[in-house]
This record gives C-alpha cells, structure tokens and sequence, in this order.
C-alpha cells in the first residue's frame, strides 16, 4: 500500500526524512551515500525546494514548516555524516586488511651462494700447510721467460718454451702466461733466505685443450721448502700427510720421473678405484728435490741448503677427491653441476 498523498509540507517533510533515513542507513558504499545526499539534500532536492518556498508561505505557516525543514535536513545530514564516518572506516580497514603483511608466511627464498669445487679444495689444502707451519706465497700471472723457464732450469730452446705450447704476449717476446706455478719459487727466494716453508695455489695456463682432462687454463699448488739437511723423506712424510689428509688412507708411492728443476724427481701416484671398481695407480702430482742450479739463480748456497719442491693439479685433486669425469665442467659455470658440491 502507498503511503497517502501528503497534505501538508510538514507531513511530506516527515516522509522525506523517513525515506532518506533508510536510503543512507542501507547505503554500502562510499559512492551510494554520495548518491543518496545528491538526491536528499542536493539543490534539485524536494527538501531543498521546500526550503527554498517557506518565504512564499502565508506568513501564519512559515515558523512551523521552516523548524520542520530544518529538523528534517539536520537530522538528514547527520544520519549522512555518521555514515560517512563508518564506511570511511571500514573502508580504511579492508585496506589495511588487504596490505597487511602476514609475518607467519616463508620467506622469499634468497639463494645462497658457495665456494667454487677448485676454491674448496684450495683452502682445504692450505689448512693442511698452514697446519705444518707453511705460508702462503703468490706471484703474478704473466710472467717473464725467466722466471717461468730459465731460473728454473729450463734454457732458451727448452721444448716447453715453444709458442705451441705456451701463450706469449704478442710484441713482447719474454713475458707468457706462466705455464706453471714454479715460478713462484724463484720469486720467493729472490725476495728472502731460507729456511723457506711455503705453498703457492694458482691459475697457470698452457696451449692445450685437447680432451676431456685438459683445458687451457687450470689451477695449479705450488710447494718448495728449502732448510738445512732436507732429505727424499721429509717430501715423502709430507706428500704422504697431505695425501692421507686430502683423501684419506690410500696407497701411495714414489714413481721415478723428470722435471728440469728437480734432481731427483717423482711422481706421486694413489692407488685409485675408478668409478668402475678397477684399481689402478693414478698420478697425483709431481715433486722432487730442488735442483742445484735453481738455488744458485737465486743466490743460495747448495752446499748449504736443501729443498724440496712439489707440484699438483687442484683440478686433478678435485676430480679424484668428487668423482668428477670431465676436467672442463669445472670451468663451464653449470649451476647444475656445481650445485652438488655446496
Ligand atoms: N711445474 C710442474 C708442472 O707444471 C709440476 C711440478 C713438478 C712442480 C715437480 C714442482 C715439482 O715443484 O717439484 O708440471
């Protein structure tokens, strides 16, 4: 049923409170109050109309209709305001809702990063010196003719002095990437007198890229300790630590060999069990006893000083040590591969 036509403005302006009361009460959303106080209080509004006549009213009805009109749009415009205030609110709280961080959820993972498969094995084996009272010595990577070859023996028209073996830098005849870390010993003792107890791990670089356990650069460990009265078997009883360390208690021996710079020379091989099962001796690094004539380029008396010297490939002890097949993932940055060896 509708309600019955008003009769007079007062009772309309009852109507229209009532009728913009619940539009605002069932308001929702900030633009359906919007809406709602257009349409009840805007200039186009019956109740603005009302108030716009009372001056045209017969005088005697002007104090009444004018209270009723502004009872109603007060009581109208507070209703809107206190809507306002609540969906302002609540508006405000959805948002803070919806942006709030939830701290009990995992974190983004960040990925971590770990020492390369060479790096490793590197520091492992300087503990293993420093722990025997070795420093740790470095010298440049290109380096001079004589420092890579003469000092340590090894004269113009050696065969590792060929351009097919080594990289020379062009215009300048005399400086290579150095094709060992030997160098470093002549460094060394250039720089000090013995008694000398140092290791020396680097990157050496040679012309060959031939197969799978050969690339044009790797990584090398240098040792050379020169003292009074060192014999053969102050390097064995060392290489034999550093082995047993390394790689735990294997068959180790001494293989007779050459090196221009050590008289006499050896090989160090480990009685090995390939990925197969089949034992077989495996060449682990070279050594030797310091020749003669690679103390006297540095100055130091052979009639009274005595050294020993050895030479390993890090990339060779970390391919025994993991298993690995091939010499150049080690140097291919595949996060595949390297990830096994965090
Ligand atoms: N420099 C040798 C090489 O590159 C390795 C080596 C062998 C180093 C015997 C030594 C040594 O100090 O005594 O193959």
């Amino acid at each position: 049923m509708y309600p019955a036509e008003p009769v007079t403005e007062t009772e309309e302006l009852a109507q229209i409170e009532q009728s913009a009361l619940r539009d605002v009460s069932s308001a929702s959303t900030l633009d359906d109050l919007a809406a709602a106080r257009v349409r009840h209080t805007g200039r186009r509004s019956r109740l603005a109309e009302i108030l716009g006549s009372i001056g045209s009213l017969a005088a005697v009805r002007r104090g009444e209709v004018g209270r009723a009109a502004n009872l109603a749009r007060r009581a109208i415009e507070s209703a809107l305001d206190a809507r306002q205030k609540a969906l302002d609110e609540e508006e405000l709280g959805a948002r803070l809702a919806e942006d709030a961080a939830d701290v009990t959820l995992p974190g983004d993972p960040h990925p971590i990063g770990a020492l390369h498969l060479v790096h490793q094995i590197r520091l492992e084996i300087e503990d293993i010196f420093l722990a025997l009272g070795y420093e740790i010595a470095d010298g440049p990577e290109v380096e001079t003719g004589y420092h890579n070859f003469t000092a340590l023996n090894m004269p113009e028209g050696h065969p590792a002095r060929s351009l097919t073996d080594t990289f020379f830098v062009d215009g300048h005849p005399d400086r290579a990437l150095r094709s060992q870390t030997s160098p470093v010993q002549i460094r060394v003792l250039e720089r000090r007198d013995p008694p000398v107890y140092v290791i020396a791990p680097g990157a050496v670089y040679r012309r060959d890229d031939v197969d799978a356990t050969h690339s044009p650069m790797f990584h090398q460990l240098e040792g050379l300790a020169v003292d009074r009265d060192l014999t053969m078997a102050h390097l064995k009883g060392t290489l034999l630590h550093l082995v047993r360390e390394l790689i735990g208690d294997h068959e180790v021996r001494l293989h007779p060999d050459f090196f221009p710079f050590t008289e006499p020379s050896v090989q160090v091989q480990v009685r090995w069990a390939d990925r197969h099962g089949t034992a077989r001796w495996l060449e682990l690094l070279g050594a030797g006893m310091v020749d003669p004539n690679v103390l006297r380029a540095c100055d130091v008396d052979p009639e009274r000083w005595q050294g020993f010297a050895f030479g390993a490939g890090l990339d060779r002890l970390a391919m025994v040590r993991h298993g690995v097949p091939d010499l150049r993932l080690l140097f291919e940055s595949d996060l595949r591969f390297l990830e096994q060896f965090r």
